[in-house]
């Protein structure tokens, strides 16, 4: 709900447990108030006048901004930087009046030299406890105008000694979740690449020393990939800012008479109640308002199987083992087009090799329907190898300095698809693709980051922004297509991406063991129906580490069930499991995707990892023991989120037992697993 005090000159975003409030104060800036647990009355909130604490600490710099500019005695994060054609940089903005739409408040602000219009705009979705802010920049001018900075919005926690709590990492080791202590000074994490998001991902948990179910957290994602910046700071004021945005890391925009530029969304909540409940308000949201409400298909993938040695007959053998086994979508990975024979030659050149698919991809196409499945296909749109065609046709349209040789890594280049041309050139890569076959599914992959990245600043943004736009082109044309960002793995996930992809691949290590790591992590902030991970090989082609089949599944079956073996090369006891463990995960899907996700840590035993889903009258608790050590002990776990009054059925390692929720919770569910890489799914139901 947006309650507006006009006399009082305050507006509050008002969501199920929280309140977000600010006014504009004696100086006719936009002051915050309060951000935190719910304050029924906010106009109990004062907006008191300030002084300068003294000549070298001025009121601005006291003053809690929701969207400092620069200009004038103000030396904290700026969220707006700008120039101007005489060379002017200050900007002094002015509270211009609000407009409110349904759960939209926008606060309008004017610069008071500058024909510059300010809007900074709030969502609050009241059910799920968040709020999203960002903000737009309109040149309301006749000159052209530069943005140097521009950051969605600025926090302001009323806290200090927090905790922040990132993810870091790098190919195959995506997700590595980390915890720093804040002080004086400041943290930065960002991302300077344009394509991916391996290294640090765009969001920030602050707490005061929260754990799973207590504490304050506050939190925030962007919902864009690529050159993302967030800095936390602790002032010497007493509070935490945050900021999140535009890297302004080689940025500018500019701004032609009457143009706008509009900063990425960033979705904000507070927890009370520890990070369960900011997971579950993320989740919940993506899941009932930005994601597709159908089941994930459980799919097979060729890739570890086959490499770039693709051909029609191998993927037909392996499409009709993997429907035999239960999946319900194939997909064709890399290698089907051009001269692709490795990472060296092909991308850009989207042709079917007639070599590997003699008679094009409709017989492999057909054999896979046939079989009862749908059929996907990998392809690389933003990229072209050197020795291509499409390279030797337009050398120009690849990010490149003139007289500079650009830097190919993984053997390509990254095309400029910010050009008209380029953009129509992929779009009608995907037109043939998506006429000619009958194409459920594409992976688009993302190898490499950007450089030489041109003399427009403005291309990292850009660049994004383009991949949004040629998704949404191609969906508009087939809404029923769907999509998978992928880039090295899990570098595109992000709440960007997720507004415009349907699938993601979480990390090309497939290592069941690692994952468990990097699906926990993920969990914190996005949704497990976002969450693909395949059953692979043992030994893995990565860790080389051999796992047993059943701990591969389980926790494969942790998110989007996906096959990724060489199914061809399996035994027939392995078969046997693979049919079972499928059709497992098909019964128990609706709970693991649409359910809520608890992190759970064993009562008895640190050394096993539980995690729990919750679905309206159902429940599943997975437990994994990686390495059984001295006294082999079993564990007790204490459930959460269960009807204390309820009865329900729980099956533990095969056997049947009623019990309540308030003894599954308060008591928990005892357990005991033998050997290394034991694990288990239990299940549990409500009974009348
Ligand atoms: C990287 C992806 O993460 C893999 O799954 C696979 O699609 C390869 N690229 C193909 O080149």
């Amino acid at each position: 709900m947006i309650l507006v005090n006009e006399a009082r000159k305050q507006f509050t975003l008002q969501t199920k447990g929280t309140t977000y409030s600010f006014c504009v104060d004696n100086e006719g800036l936009l002051r915050h108030l309060y951000w935190g647990k719910k304050i029924e009355h906010a106009e109990d909130l004062e907006c008191e006048s300030l002084n300068e604490v003294s000549t070298n600490d001025p009121v601005n710099e006291i003053t809690m901004e929701e969207f400092p500019v620069y200009g004038g005695l103000l030396y904290k994060q700026h969220c707006l930087k700008m120039k101007f054609e005489n060379g002017d940089r200050g900007l002094y903005y002015k509270y211009d009046g609000y407009t409110v739409e349904d759960n939209k408040l926008t606060i309008h602000l004017k610069d008071k030299y500058h024909p510059i219009a300010i809007d900074l705009v709030y969502l609050c979705h009241e059910e799920y406890d968040l709020v999203e802010r960002n903000s737009v920049i309109h040149n309301q001018g006749d000159k052209k105008v530069t943005v140097e900075q521009l950051q969605s919005a600025q926090l302001h926690i009323p806290k200090t000694d927090l905790t922040f709590s990132n993810v870091h990492g790098y190919w195959g080791a995506e997700q590595k979740k980390f915890e720093q202590q804040v002080s004086y000074g400041k943290i930065l994490i960002e991302c300077r690449r344009g394509i991916s998001t391996h290294h640090h991902n765009p969001y920030f948990i602050l707490h005061d020393q929260a754990n799973e179910d207590q504490g304050d957290v506050f939190f925030g994602a962007l919902r864009m990939s690529g050159n993302f910046r967030g800095v936390i700071e602790q002032t010497q004021y007493g509070e935490t800012l945050v900021q999140m945005g535009l890297n302004s890391h080689d940025f500018e925009a500019s701004l032609e008479a009457g143009a706008s530029i509009e900063s990425p969304v960033l979705i904000i909540g507070y927890s009370g109640s520890g990070f369960a409940k900011m997971s579950h308000d993320l989740h919940r949201f993506a899941r009932e308002t930005i994601m597709k409400s159908d089941e994930k298909m459980v799919l097979y993938n060729s890739w570890e199987a086959t490499e770039f040695k693709v051909n029609c007959e191998d993927q037909i053998e392996l499409a009709k083992k993997a429907a035999e086994l239960g999946a319900e979508l194939f997909v064709l990975d890399d290698g089907w087009f051009g001269e692709r024979d490795g990472i060296n030659n092909g991308l850009g050149d989207w042709y079917v090799n007639d070599e590997k698919f003699p008679n094009g991809l409709n017989p492999l196409i057909d054999a896979v329907k046939g079989e009862g499945m749908k059929f996907g296909i990998w392809v690389e749109p933003e990229m072209v190898n050197p020795l291509s065609q499409l390279y030797k046709d337009h050398p120009e349209w690849i990010y490149h300095f003139d007289e500079v040789v650009s830097d190919t890594s993984r053997g390509q280049y990254v095309l400029n698809i910010t050009l008209p041309e380029v953009k129509y050139y992929i779009l009608t890569m995907f037109k043939e693709l998506l006429e000619k076959h009958d194409i459920s599914y594409i992976k688009w992959d993302a190898n490499r980051p950007i450089s030489q990245s041109s003399n427009n600043k403005q291309i990292w943004h850009d660049h994004i922004l383009a991949v949004y736009d040629i998704v949404e082109k191609v969906k508009s044309q087939y809404p029923d297509v769907i999509f998978e960002a992928c880039a090295s793995g899990g570098g595109r996930i992000d709440y960007g991406a997720l507004t415009y992809f349907d699938d993601f691949w979480t990390s090309d290590n497939t290592d069941a063991y690692d994952r468990l790591t990097i699906q926990n992590s993920y969990s914190y902030i996005y949704p497990i129906k976002a969450m693909r991970a395949w059953v692979t090989d043992s030994p893995n082609f990565l860790s080389k580490r051999e796992i047993p089949i059943r701990f591969r599944f389980h926790s494969a079956m942790m998110g989007t069930l996906g096959i990724g073996s060489h199914i061809l090369k399996i035994s027939a006891e392995e078969e046997v499991v693979y049919k079972e463990m499928i059709q497992e995960y098909k019964d128990i899907r609706h709970i693991v995707q649409e359910g809520d996700f608890y992190r759970l840590e064993p009562v008895t035993s640190n050394k096993y990892h539980a995690f729990q889903y919750n679905y309206v009258d159902e429940s599943l608790l997975y437990v994994f023991l990686p390495q059984t050590y001295i006294g082999h002990e079993g564990a007790r776990v204490k459930l959460k989120g269960l009807d204390a009054q309820a009865r329900y059925e729980i099956v533990v390692c095969g056997e049947k037992s009623i019990k309540s929720g308030a003894y599954l919770m308060n008591y928990g569910v005892k357990f005991k697993l033998v050997g290394d890489y034991a694990s288990e799914i239990i299940k549990l139901k409500k009974t009348k």
